[in-house]
């Protein structure tokens, strides 16, 4: 250990040299966590990253990013372990205003959008008076810009309350296939006006998962796969792996792809890969970091990898799919 530790924690050399950590600096958090840290550490040989609570000297406590890495001698057996604690309280308490922010932020937001796509959509039926070809038009593009928006504080919204952990999942049993057809009629006039086609192949499989927010992920990533492919087609399959309990469902593309030093900044918040369709292509950069919080709230996981036989990139989901 090293002085920064002992300021963090307010203990001195005497009184953590030798020791065990778990007897001072982490002594609230669960035995069976640290075990595990430990054992995995011991199993896989890697280093490992947690969240961590550390207890100070006086009791208080602070929030401690803490990474482990184990040292091998040479005889590859691990000797001890290499430990780098970095305290990220005031990281933790800025995310959570910020969440707030956006939250209060959205539906401020919000309200006036739906009333001015409330009056749109009365101007739009005529309900006031004919309309010409031309005020249509406008009318129309209005409406548009209007969507976008709210698709924009939506998604807004639902980080906010996928990260505050106010999010509930309510499971029921569907038909997989009605599920994926209705995705892929919502985006066959896109899909056709853009000139691309779009298929899908579903085994008739009830599965039992939160139905609107698997309709979600799919959304997005489809949406995704026609922003980002500009000829050739969109695919929806479906899969069943390991023994039966396991659903795959991968949308694949014929569009940009995505470079290897890009993938591990997809899943995160807010980012989008520098591309040259990002600038004509509305987004937050918000949906696919939402995708991987609900898929891991129904212990599932997502991934995507590039198409082996054309250019294009396959975006997939696993998850359990039984009662
Ligand atoms: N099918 C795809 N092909 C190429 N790039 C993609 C694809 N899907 C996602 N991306 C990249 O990942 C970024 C993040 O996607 P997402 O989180 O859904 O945000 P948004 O759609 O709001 O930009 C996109 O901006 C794009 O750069
Ligand atoms: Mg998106």
């Amino acid at each position: 250990m090293n002085t920064s530790f002992l300021e963090a924690t307010g203990f001195d050399v005497e009184e953590v040299l030798g020791k065990n950590l778990g007897d001072t600096i982490r002594r609230d958090e669960k035995r069976d966590k640290i075990e595990n840290i430990y054992e995995s550490l011991e199993t896989q040989g890697l280093g490992i990253q947690e969240e961590l609570v550390t207890t100070r000297k006086n009791g208080s406590q602070f929030i401690s990013e803490v990474s482990f890495t184990p040292i091998f001698n040479s005889q590859n057996i691990i000797v001890f372990f290499l430990v780098i604690e970095r305290d990220i309280t005031k990281e933790k308490e800025v995310d959570a205003m910020k969440d707030e922010f956006l939250s209060i932020a959205s539906h401020e937001l919000r309200t006036p959008m739906t009333i001015i796509n409330g009056y749109n959509e009365l101007l739009l039926s005529g309900s006031f008076g004919e309309i010409t070809e031309q005020q249509k038009k406008y009318l129309l593009r209005i409406e548009s810009n209007i969507n976008n928006l709210i698709n924009i504080v939506n998604d807004m919204l639902d980080i906010g309350k996928l990260e505050s952990g106010k999010i509930t999942f309510e499971y029921e049993s569907f038909s997989l296939h009605d599920l994926i057809d209705e995705v892929y009629s919502f985006f066959r006039r896109m899909c056709e006006s853009k000139g691309l086609s779009i298929s899908y192949s579903s085994q008739e499989l009830e599965v039992y998962l939160d139905r609107q927010k698997i309709k979600q992920v799919l959304n997005n990533l489809v949406g995704n796969a026609c922003k980002f492919t500009e000829q050739g087609s969109i695919m929806i399959s479906t899969e069943i792996l390991e023994g039966d309990t396991i659903l795959r469902v991968s949308v694949t593309d014929t569009g940009l792809g995505i470079a290897e030093e890009n993938k591990n900044k997809l899943f995160k918040k807010f980012s989008q890969v520098d591309n040259y369709l990002q600038k004509t292509q509305k987004g937050t950069g918000l949906g696919l970091s939402i995708c991987k919080t609900i898929i891991e709230g129904m212990n599932g996981k997502i991934d995507m990898k590039p198409c082996l036989d054309h250019p294009g990139s396959i975006f997939y989901f696993d998850i359990p799919f039984k009662k």
